[in-house]
């Protein structure tokens, strides 16, 4: 019998469980076996997988999470492997041969794998050496170059800007200033979409770094406006003019060791000093990567996972499917692998949000 992998990896992602079930139903059309591996590479690596029935995936669409598991840490290029004797310090070691081994051993003709830039970027080696791989690109942060969207970004903007408009009350009613922080690590996107839906009055985004005494400027003019609140809606990404991103911890064995947080925090304290008004910090944090998919994640996934099964159907490995105007098509999984995609300054969101007086912290 045929048969294909799936797994996916990296952080998990409202759609993911749409992708497995499109791929499982597509790929049992065609005539083939799903093997689904289990934790992300973890599964490949371990050879741990499970076989993917239609009774497995059915009732799937729209439940968050993955029935595979998932991980950011495993990475068959940089896999835990015993200390040398003498030694206290872990070591990591390539590992990307046993993956290969389990591949040709389980007789797959191709392996189907939905992540993120970390898992693309393992991907493509994985794929140089000898795992024949179509991609699928999935994060709620919206930054895979090569596609205008990724699946769980919208569902992570509703969760967000849905508790942005339950933050309005506190704000209006105490008098209060309130930062809220989102995800998105190194893009805007999330701020960006979810602080425009919502009327964020000041939006802070990594690629337009702040300056505190203009955030202030917008405080103090909402207030001779009568308007005694402001809500700023922070990427945790979102850095001053000049200074860093604000750090929370290093996952040193992940994939991007680097993790975000603590801006939020940081900007109500420095607002609190400067303008004498109360301000409070909101992390909205994993909350943003849970809950079902909506319609519109739901949908595009099932695209991308029947555009995959038929990409791998006829050999074209190497290649991530992609949305592209409205249409599916696919780039190189080289391309999938580059720089990840942020937010233009000319962006028109980002410009009508400015016309209707946001402030993004950089202007006078
Ligand atoms: O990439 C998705 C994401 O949720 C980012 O927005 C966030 O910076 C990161 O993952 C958090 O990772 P972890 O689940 O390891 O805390």
């Amino acid at each position: 019998m045929k048969r294909i992998g799936i797994l996916t990896g990296g952080g998990d992602c409202p759609g993911l469980n749409a992708v497995i079930r499109a791929v499982t139903k597509a790929a049992h059309q065609s005539g083939y076996q799903v093997l689904g591996f289990q934790d992300g590479y973890a599964g490949l690596v371990l050879n741990r997988f499970m076989v993917l029935t239609d009774a497995l995936v059915s009732g799937i669409l729209t439940q968050g999470g993955t029935i595979l598991g998932t991980s950011n840490k495993a990475n068959p290029y940089r896999w835990p492997v015993p200390k040398r004797s003498g030694t206290k310090r872990a070591r990591l070691g390539d590992v990307s041969k046993k993956a290969l081994a389990h591949f040709k051993k389980n007789r797959l003709r191709g392996l189907i794998v939905t992540g993120g830039d970390g898992t693309m970027a393992i991907a493509k080696k994985l794929h140089d050496d000898g795992v024949p791989i179509v991609g699928i690109p999935k994060t709620i942060d919206n930054d895979l170059p090569g596609t205008d969207i990724t699946f769980g970004f919208e569902t992570a903007v509703i969760t967000a800007a849905d508790a942005i408009d339950k933050i309005h009350t506190t704000a209006q009613s105490h008098h209060r200033v309130m930062v809220v922080e989102v995800m998105g690590r190194y893009a805007g996107w999330i701020a960006l979409y979810s602080g425009a839906a919502s009327g964020g009055d000041v939006i802070l985004i990594p690629e337009i770094p702040y300056r505190i005494e203009a955030v202030c400027r917008k405080i103090r003019e909402r207030a001779r406006a009568g308007k005694h609140f402001t809500i700023i809606v922070a990427a945790e990404g979102a850095k001053p003019l000049g200074g860093r991103w604000t750090v929370q911890r290093r996952v040193a064995d992940s994939t991007d060791p680097i993790r975000l947080g603590g801006i939020a925090s940081k900007v109500a304290y420095e607002v609190e000093n400067k303008t004498g008004l109360e301000a409070r910090s909101i992390v909205l944090g994993h909350v943003q990567r849970g809950g079902s998919p909506t319609p519109f994640d739901r949908l595009l996934a099932t695209r991308f996972g029947t555009a995959a099964m038929r990409l791998a159907e006829s050999g074209s490995f190497g290649r991530m499917v992609a949305y592209k105007n409205n249409c599916i098509e696919s780039i190189s999984l080289e391309d999938a692998a580059g720089p990840i995609r942020t937010v233009p300054a000319d962006h028109p969101l980002l410009v009508s949000a400015r016309t209707v007086g946001t402030s993004f912290g950089d202007l006078d």
